[in-house]
């Protein structure tokens, strides 16, 4: 009865990883390390090596007696996907297809899937529930909306059972500061504005204060890491119980903006962000987040920690690994 976990050397797949082990699961992590650190899966088994190895994929499943499974690894730089969209149909949309094909192989049927709000586009309606249509506005994003319909695909084909998580924003580090996020690989907000307000790096370029907004900065939907683990722990008991497959939006459904982030960085760390007024960013939303209706009554998940528990947590995170896992 163990759980593997692909890309589980990475930010939320840590995360998950380490939540699973503390309720007494058996977890292996499958991680080609390409942007994972060993270090993050601390003392879980680890295989290093490539979802697309069906032989890695079934001996992995053989050898730990893999009854489930949850999908992280991919790449996830939206900007990247677009000047290099090979790179990202490639790992993320055949690799995928390919791990799910050695995993039915191997008799795994119950599957969650890391996918993305990004699959919704621009909302035209917020708080964005699952009936929103489906809109990718990125190659990043497309490829996630296409892993999903795979895995329907499969569920129809194979009988394979899966829970698409679409993500909102992930952001800050464990609560016992002994794993966070690698901000060498992330352009995200909250790892930008933690640089910056310790001098490692250029003032925070705010794209766009024109936003029909009441601070006019765009609004996003800043969710806890672990209150993000926590959705794939109860979306493994989900299938486990029978769950048929489905996808879910996980965010809290409080929206936050791009100055309330900085401000409250300011007050928790006791710093000035250094900033700088830039244009809007292509692609990006004026305001998006979540309608967690869905994934409350399905899974019975509710967020627990506050943005700023998120900005807290990110803020000791950084700045006591300055150099991420790096010694
Ligand atoms: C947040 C806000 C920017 C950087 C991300 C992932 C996406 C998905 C959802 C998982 C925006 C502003 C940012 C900066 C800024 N998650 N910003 N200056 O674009 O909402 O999407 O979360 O799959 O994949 O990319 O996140 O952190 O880039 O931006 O003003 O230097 O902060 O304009 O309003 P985004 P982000």
């Amino acid at each position: 009865m163990t759980v593997l976990v692909s890309g589980g050397a990475g930010y939320i797949g840590s995360h998950t990883v380490r939540q699973l082990r503390s309720l007494g699961r058996n977890v292996v992590v499958l991680d080609s390390l390409d942007t994972g650190h060993a270090q993050a899966a601390l003392d879980t088994p680890l295989v290093i090596g490539n979802i697309a190895d069906a032989e890695l994929v079934n001996q992995v499943c053989g050898d730990h007696k893999v009854t489930s499974v949850v999908h992280f690894a991919a790449h996830k730089a939206v900007g990247e996907s677009m000047q290099n969209p090979a790179k990202y149909w490639r790992n993320n949309v055949d690799g995928s297809a390919r791990f799910v094909d050695a995993l039915l192989h191997a008799g795994v049927k119950q599957f969650v899937f890391s996918s993305s709000c990004s699959v919704y586009g621009t909302p035209a309606v917020v708080p964005v529930s699952e009936a929103a249509p489906i809109d990718p506005e990125s190659v990043y994003a497309e490829t996630k909306a296409m892993t999903e319909r795979v895995l329907r695909w499969y569920g129809v084909t194979s009988g394979l059972r899966s829970v698409s998580l679409r993500y909102f924003n992930a952001a800050g580090a464990s609560l016992d500061n002994a794993i966070g996020e690698d901000w060498t690989h992330s352009a995200n907000l909250i790892p930008v504005v933690m640089k910056a307000a310790m001098g490692m790096a250029p003032p925070v370029q705010i794209f766009g204060t024109d936003y029909p907004t009441p601070d006019g900065t765009a609004i996003r939907d800043y969710i806890h890491v672990e209150d993000l683990a926590n959705a794939h722990v109860l979306s493994l008991a989900y299938l486990a119980d029978g769950g048929d497959t489905i996808a879910l939006n996980v965010g809290t459904g409080v929206g936050s903006s791009v100055f309330d982030v900085v401000h409250a960085t300011e007050r928790i760390g006791g710093v000035t962000v250094p900033t700088t007024l830039a244009p809007r960013r292509a692609g990006d939303p004026v305001s998006t987040y979540s309608d967690p209706t869905l994934v409350r009554s399905t899974l019975g998940w509710t967020p627990e920690h506050s943005l700023d528990t998120i900005i807290e947590t990110a803020w000791r995170w950084h700045s006591t690994h300055p150099n991420g896992y790096a010694t």
